[in-house]
């Protein structure tokens, strides 16, 4: 809306995204997740929850699941998370999404959940399909539909868990009228995504990752063992495009151009270049390192965040939650 041409007022915008907790963080969750997150934060009302349930799907110790959680609610905190601004909290501390989950599954044809690949990839890797895993997209729609969400940002390995997002929130309402938003996707595309230190993807599951709070040894190993080629001293060397040249690229923009001519030039080895990409690590992450070590002292602070997050969840949930069932004709 338009006031006297000049002042734009937009409504608030519901921006909600979920996180799995998946153990320590790394250089690849920050520049794909956790850094997209911070700056969404002031574009609208930003819902960020630990998908504490959906990470059951696969692990499968209590201890391992508590742990994570918190160090991911830590982490956000650590690099720049305003928790008076944005809602944070555990997934699990609003368990009405299950009752959602099931309002939604009523509706939700098996052959959609069939068609999903990040279900059928797992039963292509041979790994023990369960029910949780089947029934995933359902509980992440229930996520969606449940906080009226109206962006919601995600990496694209999940933009098909959108789609079937949106197609169950329109079954639902052309069956029982009109409950849910249809909410908007917005796909982060796979330049975001950093380079481990052998090149594929940085993950966990490749033990390619540099931590993002590490100690200075924990650091500097991966980094000192990023792949490179052969190229001697003496020669001038390839940086654009190669693993040093984007983790430096992500790590520290400005420094990146006087890197790629320098780093270019002959009489520069690579353990020097990996030795400034670690300094630049460095410089980037130490504000965020201290805070996580201060969190990491003080988990009451970092419960209470959470705590009050989930307060606040179910006051935008509540509503929605009862919209719903009486829809369905549920005392
Ligand atoms: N499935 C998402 C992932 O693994 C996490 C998630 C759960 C999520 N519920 C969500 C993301 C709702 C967006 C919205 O990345």
């Amino acid at each position: 809306m338009a006031l006297g041409g000049t002042l734009t007022i937009d409504v608030m915008k519901i921006i909600l995204t979920g996180i799995q907790p998946s153990g320590a963080l790394h250089l690849g969750n920050y520049f794909g997740a956790m850094q997209p997150a911070i700056e969404l934060q002031s574009h609208g009302q930003a819902v960020y929850f630990i998908a504490d349930y959906h990470a059951l799907t696969s692990i499968t110790k209590g201890d391992d699941l508590r742990s994570y959680t918190f160090d991911l609610a830590a982490g956000f905190l650590a690099c720049g998370l305003d928790p008076q601004r944005t809602i944070l909290f555990r997934q699990s501390e609003v368990p009405q999404v299950h009752e959602l989950a099931w309002l939604l599954s009523v509706v939700t044809p098996l052959g959609l959940l069939e068609r999903a690949t990040s279900y059928k990839d797992k039963v292509a890797q041979g790994a023990e399909t369960n029910h949780g895993l089947f029934a995933y997209p359902v509980l992440m729609a229930a996520d969606i539909l449940l906080y009226n969400s109206d962006l919601v940002p995600v990496g694209k390995d999940q933009k098909q868990h959108l789609e079937i997002a949106r197609d169950i929130a329109q079954k639902f309402n052309d069956r029982f009228g009109a409950v849910f938003k249809l909410p908007e996707p917005v796909i982060r595309e796979a330049t975001a995504i950093v380079p481990g230190i052998d090149g594929r993807k940085m993950s966990k599951s490749y033990g390619n990752t540099i931590p993002l709070f590490g100690d200075e040894k924990e650091i500097k190993k991966p980094v000192m063992s990023i792949k490179t080629d052969s190229t001697p001293i003496e020669q001038p060397k390839q940086i654009e495009g190669t693993v040093l040249g984007q983790l430096m690229q992500a790590v520290s923009p400005e420094k990146y151009e006087r890197f790629k001519v320098y780093g270019a030039a002959a009489g520069i080895g690579y353990g020097d270049l990996k030795k400034d990409l670690l300094a630049a690590i460095k410089e980037r992450f130490q504000p965020f390192q201290e805070k996580y070590r201060h969190y990491q002292a003080h988990p009451d602070e970092v419960e209470a965040v959470l705590r009050d997050g989930a307060t606040r969840a179910r006051e935008l949930a509540m509503p929605v939650l009862e919209k719903a069932r009486h829809a369905t004709g549920l005392a």
